[in-house]
């Protein structure tokens, strides 16, 4: 008989509002070992170690890989502190999880990508949505041809505003970058995802407004339009002046079509309500989900998948070069506004 592989164990960085339930995750997982924690503040240190009796907990990323014993290391620690964190923890020799976005510019993403190659570390990137019962779904669907070749997709989300982060980093531009960076980018890489048979995005065009002009590139209201050299398009839409959390997904393909929509009282209920409908042209059916679709939900996805990942049996759902992709589109899109015009998007992953 296979002797039973060790628990693949996990370094988390970061002990915030996500990273708790990253934790919670790995802790959940008989494959996986939550090995050590760290967060900087004295408050966020007692937290963890309350949350998790037995689990070493560290000051810094520095004292976590310096105790040694990780296969891994999962980022989720405010976004302008991902490119060095996650570039030590490879240089430690770990895999990584990176919570998007992976960094806040392109040359740091391509910075992660070639230095994860060089070093043979395997790099996840946190865009979980691809796990879900819901939206990874819709890709089965399309990857089927259920509803034909797809030519349009649109990704809507409309909720209230976001939350502070740790001592206010997601309303600090210099720490989160900016709000596109924030929720918006999952919805570029599904939408990129959906749209995979098409090639590379040719061009793009977005707007944004914001209801305080105190904070200007804070975009409550953002909307970008993608298209491909076959005229397929997508459509990125996001308001936070709004209230709860109710996310669209409408797709037209050759043939057939699909909408899903997913709605809580908060992005992290348990309880939500969801549904997905298809029609392949003649028939229009309410698909079954057999798991519940949610942010918690594919957390705990993902962190299975990493396990996965790091034994060598997986890819992850997303890698480095998605995560260059979505942050790259973001920022294309932050220029296009600035600008006030559509942008060619090049071919991003070239050597820059
Ligand atoms: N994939 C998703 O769906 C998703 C969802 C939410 C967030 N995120 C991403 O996850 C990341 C964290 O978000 P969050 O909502 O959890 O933020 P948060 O609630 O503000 O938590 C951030 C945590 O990071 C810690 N921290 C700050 N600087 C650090 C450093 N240099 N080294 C180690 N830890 C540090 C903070 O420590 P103290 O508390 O001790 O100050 C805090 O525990 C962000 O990049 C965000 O974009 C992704």
């Amino acid at each position: 008989m296979p002797a039973t592989p060790a628990p693949v164990r996990f370094g988390l960085v970061g002990f915030g509002a996500w990273g708790q339930l990253h934790a919670q995750s790995i802790a959940r997982l008989p494959d996986a070992r939550l090995a050590g924690i760290a967060a900087p503040s004295a408050a966020s240190r007692a937290a963890a170690a309350a949350a998790h009796p037995g689990v070493p907990v560290y000051p810094d990323h520095h004292a976590l890989l310096a105790a040694g014993g990780l296969d891994i290391v999962d980022v989720v620690t405010p976004s302008h502190t991902h490119l060095e964190v996650a570039s030590d923890a490879l240089a430690a020799g770990c895999d990584v999880l990176l919570e998007k976005p992976m960094a806040l510019s392109v040359a740091d993403c391509r910075a992660l990508v070639v230095k994860a190659r060089a070093l043979g570390r395997k790099l996840a990137v946190g865009h979980e949505l691809r796990l879900s019962s819901q939206w990874g779904e819709i890709r089965r669907l399309i990857d089927r041809g259920v509803i034909g070749e797809p030519q349009y997709v649109l990704v809507e989300l409309s909720r209230k505003p976001y939350r502070q982060g740790a001592s206010g980093w997601r309303y600090d531009p210099a720490r989160v970058g900016s709000w596109v960076l924030e929720e918006p980018i999952h919805f570029f890489d599904l939408a990129r995802w959906y749209l995979e048979g098409a090639g590379h995005p040719v061009e793009l065009h977005a707007l944004g407004n914001s209801r305080d002009p105190s904070r200007p590139g804070l975009y409550d209201n953002f909307s970008a339009t993608f298209r491909y050299a076959n005229g397929a398009y997508a459509v990125v839409s996001q308001t936070l002046a709004a209230f709860e959390h109710h996310q669209t997904v409408k797709i037209a393909g050759r043939r057939g079509a699909i909408w899903a929509g997913w709605s809580g009282a908060l992005d992290r209920t348990l309880e939500p309500s969801f549904f997905l409908k298809v029609f392949d042209g003649e028939r229009l059916e309410n698909v079954a989900l057999a798991r519940h679709s949610g942010e918690v939900f594919e957390l705990r996805e993902e962190i299975a998948r990493c396990v996965g990942m790091v034994r060598g049996e997986c890819p992850p759902a997303a890698n480095g070069e998605d995560g260059l992709w979505s942050t790259a589109l973001c920022l294309i899109a932050e220029e296009s506004i600035r600008q006030g015009r559509p942008l060619p998007v090049g071919d991003l992953l070239a050597p820059g």
